[in-house]
């Protein structure tokens, strides 16, 4: 009977270290935009990732950032301010697959422009203000969207166009956590009107079902990269 037992318990160990290693065997997600392969790794940057300084040498330091407390500039064409504390800025968050940001927004229609995280889902919560949050689904576009007060929490997924507008006559404020280390930030109308170089017009006019006029104007504009 114990033996049985036994055998079926190293059974279920076989099995789900079976489930492990092939789970294991997929390529790692991506931690960048992309990573052309070289054959000399010398000439490398950067892994998947950045490279790991030895544990031995890490300090509380590399594990540290300050000056969130600090508001971002919201003088700009949209009216806010995005201070991303990701592993650029903070090395200890390598490989932890997370990070933060404080977002700040002017009064009276102060707007994070719609854009997407293409590695992270976000969870952001405010701390001062009313906003108008919303993010719309893969085709076809569903809307969702909530206005929020201080302590509300809203959710957007992974990928998705999403936004948030002041929409009181204060200044507000949010602090947002990013399932990546590296989220990336894709502005809509920056990525589709102030790409280097332009999209060609044949591409715009006909996506966006506008004359060519329509297209200059729209790439005439600063594109702030929030
Ligand atoms: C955001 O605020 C920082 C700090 O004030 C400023 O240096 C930066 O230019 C601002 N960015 C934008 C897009 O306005
Ligand atoms: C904010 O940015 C504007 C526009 O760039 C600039 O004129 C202003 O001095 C900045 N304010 C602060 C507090 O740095």
């Amino acid at each position: 009977m114990g033996g049985a037992y036994q055998m079926h318990v190293a059974a279920t160990f076989l099995l789900l270290a079976a489930i492990a290693s092939i789970a294991a065997a997929f390529d790692p997600s991506p931690l960048q935009d992309f990573c052309v392969a070289i054959d000399d790794p010398k000439l490398g940057v950067f892994v998947n990732g950045k490279f790991c300084k030895d544990p031995m040498q890490a300090k509380a330091d590399d594990f540290t950032f300050s000056g969130l407390d600090m508001a971002g500039n919201t003088s700009n064409a949209v009216g806010s301010n995005v201070t991303l504390v990701n592993v650029d800025r903070l090395k200890g968050l390598n490989t932890l697959g997370i990070s933060l940001a404080r977002i700040d927004y002017a009064p009276y229609g102060g707007l994070n422009p719609p854009h997407t995280h293409p590695r992270a889902t976000e969870i952001l919560v405010v701390v001062k203000g009313s906003l108008y949050v919303g993010f719309v689904t893969s085709n076809p576009p569903k809307l969702f969207t909530k206005t929020l007060n201080v302590g509300d929490v809203f959710v957007f997924p992974i990928g998705l166009i999403h936004f948030q507008l002041n929409v009181a006559d204060t200044n507000a404020i949010a602090f947002a956590g990013l399932s990546s280390q590296n989220p990336g930030t894709i502005t809509i109308a920056n990525a589709i009107f102030g790409s280097d170089p332009a999209i060609n017009h044949d591409v715009l006019t006909k996506a966006f079902q506008v004359d060519k006029n329509v297209v200059d104007y729209l790439q005439k504009q600063f594109w702030p990269e929030n």
